[in-house]
């Protein structure tokens, strides 16, 4: 073990928890059967990845939308590198739709044949760093030290999900030989109901008027927050450790700017210009 604070795990020079160990799951993971019609949302770890996973569920199961399902979202898009094993979930009838941080280069092989749709959901990196020091701080209660000490773990890619910067343009490198669609949190944030729109045209999935807006409003941090399917409290609380916080915090653009020093800030915009160079997607770091 690397480092016990954060529960590090190193499996290919990728950056895993602990949980992905204990449960043997990633030597099979490259072997995982890929469908044609599986539905991937892959993120870089607090980048709006349960945000997204309430946003599937709701776009393909009509008892989600109705509040009529009574299994969590994280049940309905289950985590891929903690199913493999369960049959239940890897039998399930078509469309599958999973969740990930699995960067490019260690996604199951069968990908690149079968095409399934994956949509990459990106964030700002001042607020992810932020987003994940309160994370292991108030959540799982994993950080005793500074914010501080976990920006240059962040940094230094120590942390699950390895280097940001890393798993950005790993996949963005290979987007054309993936069936991938690029989503800005930020945007998500600032034009909710144009970003479900999007998806869903790059989905093939209609939605009536009701649904959509039945989408929308399930969706909205607010409601996320307080709907216990959707909040991952139940999930974070299996351990029964009581908590500090929630994991679905703030919700917000730029906080980053509550919590970096000048310092920090301009050091961490020498690194991003550095090894964001002539990359392409824009991102957006205050509303
Ligand atoms: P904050 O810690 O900044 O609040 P992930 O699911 O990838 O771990 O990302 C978690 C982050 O996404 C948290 O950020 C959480 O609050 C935010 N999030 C989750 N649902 C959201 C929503 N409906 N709207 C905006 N942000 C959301």
């Amino acid at each position: 073990m690397e480092n016990p604070d954060l529960s590090l795990y190193k499996y290919k020079g990728y950056y895993f928890g602990r949980l992905e160990l204990r449960i043997g799951l990633l030597e099979n993971l490259e072997d995982f059967e890929i469908r044609e019609d599986d539905v991937f949302v892959i993120t870089y770890p607090k980048s709006g990845t349960v945000w997204f996973q309430q946003i599937l569920s709701l776009i393909y199961f009509e008892e989600h939308r109705k509040r009529a399902g009574s299994l969590d979202t994280n049940d309905q898009v289950p985590f891929l590198e903690y199913s493999i094993k369960h049959e239940d979930i890897v039998k399930r009838p078509s469309p599958r739709l999973f969740a990930t941080h699995l960067p490019y280069y260690l996604f199951p092989s069968g990908m690149k044949n079968k095409k399934p749709k994956i949509i990459y959901v990106y964030r700002n990196p001042k607020d992810v760093v932020c987003s994940y020091y309160y994370f292991f701080k108030n959540v799982k209660l994993q950080v005793t030290g500074s914010f501080e000490k976990f920006f240059e773990q962040f940094l230094e890619g120590k942390v699950v999900g390895s280097l940001w910067f890393d798993h950005i343009k790993g996949w963005y490198e290979h987007k054309s030989l993936c069936n991938i669609q690029f989503m800005m949190y930020e945007e998500m944030k600032k034009d909710l109901r144009g970003s479900i729109v999007k998806v869903c045209k790059f989905l093939g999935k209609e939605l009536s008027d009701e649904d959509m807006d039945a989408v929308v409003t399930q969706a909205m941090f607010d409601n996320m927050k307080s709907d216990p399917r959707a909040n991952y409290d139940s999930l974070m609380e299996l351990d029964g450790i009581p908590r500090n916080g929630h994991f679905l915090r703030k919700g917000t653009i730029g906080d980053w700017k509550n919590h970096m020093t000048v310092e920090q800030n301009e050091r961490f915009d020498k690194i991003f210009q550095r090894e964001m160079k002539d990359f392409p997607l824009k991102f957006i770091w205050d509303m």
